[in-house]
């Protein structure tokens, strides 16, 4: 595809489909994340640097967006230095610059792309705007030689769907949340026992030594392939608050915390996989990749990938390219045409 360097107007050939090897630089900060990635054709990362404001909204309990936005502002200089030091190469080599439009926080998604586009202007190359959730798809082209068609379960903080990828650029969402998001349960109910700040790793983590056996929790009985998750972080709700009394005080045991974890996160995996699985059989699909920050989680993947048992073939980026980076958005402005390269393109906070 030729796609206009943005001061001269040259036309340039970007995409899977140019005849030249394509270095694309994105840039990546909708969120807690200042990211910048350099990916040759699309699935080999040549640099990938990632500056993480955990520590700052851990004593919150939640991203605050104006203090992340301050935070995107002190780190995107520096991620942009290193990403071209690690790699060794010189703006001139780059194809093109991409950064993150939608969706995400605002005041977070505009610090990044202002950055790609004032990189691209600078340097005369193209800019190409990228979606956050088509980049999280993409990050299963890293490494591997993924093509599609194939189903998608893409699961991240403010997202859950079920997605028929036909191609790179044409997708269809068959299923999604009605309520929360998996991620968004996931925090919420690391929180309501007592959790810090991201709440969902740390939750998996005490899931792998709890008894998922321990309580019984209801699995959402939402039509077809959409999902709920509010009345089963509402039975959590429910459980900890009844085993405080129990307790005769308002603390949980370690081995109850452990036990909660296993249960929701057993419930919560079983929901994902048989939903996954319907959509697959019902599509004639024999290949599926999971995708986003929750799909690092070591039981949801661990029941997916059973599938493989019955002939199907799976696929799960690394855990550093499921949550937020900038390599999938490179990768994602090399495969997907469904970009946004105008350069007055304005970010957006929701999927229009
Ligand atoms: O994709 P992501 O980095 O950001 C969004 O675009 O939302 O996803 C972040 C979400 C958070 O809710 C975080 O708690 C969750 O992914 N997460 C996990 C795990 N690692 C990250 N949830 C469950 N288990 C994990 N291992
Ligand atoms: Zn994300």
């Amino acid at each position: 595809m030729e796609r206009e360097c943005l001061f001269s107007g040259k036309k340039v050939q970007v995409g899977f489909d140019s005849d030249i090897d394509n270095y694309i630089m994105a840039i990546e900060s909708s969120c807690d994340e200042t990211a910048c990635a350099i990916v040759k054709n699309g699935r080999e990362v040549i640099a990938n640097i990632v500056a993480s404001q955990i520590k700052t909204h851990e004593k919150f309990g939640g991203v605050i967006p104006e203090i992340a936005a301050r935070e995107h502002m002190d780190a995107i200089n520096i991620v942009i230095e290193e990403a071209f030091a690690q790699s060794g190469l010189k703006p001139k080599d780059i194809t093109a610059f991409a950064g993150t439009v939608g969706p995400g926080l605002v005041g977070c998604l505009l610090v990044g792309l202002n950055a790609a586009k004032t990189l691209a202007l600078v340097h005369d190359k193209p800019f190409i705007g990228v979606n956050h959730l088509n980049a999280h798809l993409c990050a299963n082209y890293i490494d591997t030689d993924i093509k599609p068609p194939f189903m998608a379960l893409l699961i991240s903080g403010g997202h859950t769907q079920i997605i028929d990828v036909e191609s790179y650029s044409k997708q269809t969402i068959l299923g999604e949340t009605i309520d929360d998001a998996v991620g968004e349960a996931y925090d919420k109910v690391a929180r309501l026992i007592g959790l810090p700040y991201p709440g969902g790793p740390k939750l998996d983590k005490l899931a792998q030594i709890g008894n998922p056996e321990a309580y019984e929790l209801p699995i959402s009985k939402v039509e077809g392939y959409n999902f709920s998750f509010s009345g089963l972080k509402t039975a959590v709700l429910r459980l900890v608050k009844k085993l405080k009394i129990e307790n005769g005080n308002d603390n949980l045991t370690e081995k109850q915390i452990n036990d909660i974890c296993a249960s929701f996160q057993q419930c919560v995996s079983k929901t994902l996989a048989k939903k996954l699985k319907k959509a697959m059989q019902e599509k004639g699909y024999k290949q599926v990749v999971i995708a986003g920050g929750v799909a690092a989680n070591s039981e949801i993947r661990k029941k997916i990938f059973e599938f493989e048992k019955e002939g199907y073939k799976v696929n799960a980026p690394v855990m550093k390219y499921c949550t937020d980076n900038a390599s999938m958005v490179a990768s994602c402005a090399y495969f997907n045409k469904n970009t946004y390269d105008d350069v007055d393109v304005e970010v957006f906070s929701r999927v229009k």
